[in-house]
């Protein structure tokens, strides 16, 4: 059965949730996103150019638009897509994290990551 994590209503249309997942026997951190179609996307909490950079820190990840913004170098992330459209890891894509809203509620769906075409490598 599938984890769930949070009410939808809880799930922010203007930025981000703070939640964490199982990986590999580690705890670690993703962020979850509300569309305008009402769907919702979650990331890894890592920004793209430096990994062990955290989007949100715990208070939401700050927003340009639809944007998820980076705060140490700025790099903009479509939050849909995943992919950073600006900044020094433009074209790089955040790591998608596998959810589903059901009754009301967003749960964790067991699949692999199907993004991130920059894997845990660390830019200039
Ligand atoms: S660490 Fe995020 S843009 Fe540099």
């Amino acid at each position: 059965m599938a984890a769930r994590i949070v009410d939808l209503e809880a799930v922010p249309t203007d930025g981000t949730l703070l939640f964490t997942v199982g990986h590999d026997g580690e705890e670690r951190e993703a962020i979850l996103t509300r569309l305008t179609d009402g769907s919702v996307v979650a990331w890894r909490n890592y920004c793209q150019h430096w990994t062990d950079v955290r989007l949100d820190t715990c208070d939401g990840a700050p927003m340009r638009g639809s944007e998820i913004t980076c705060r140490r170098h700025a790099a903009t992330f479509d939050r849909e897509s995943g992919e950073c459209t600006f900044g020094p890891c433009e074209g790089a894509s955040l790591n998608e994290v596998g959810v589903t809203v059901h009754d009301g509620a967003v749960y964790r769906r067991n699949r692999p990551s199907t993004s991130g075409s920059y894997g845990n490598q660390r830019f200039p």
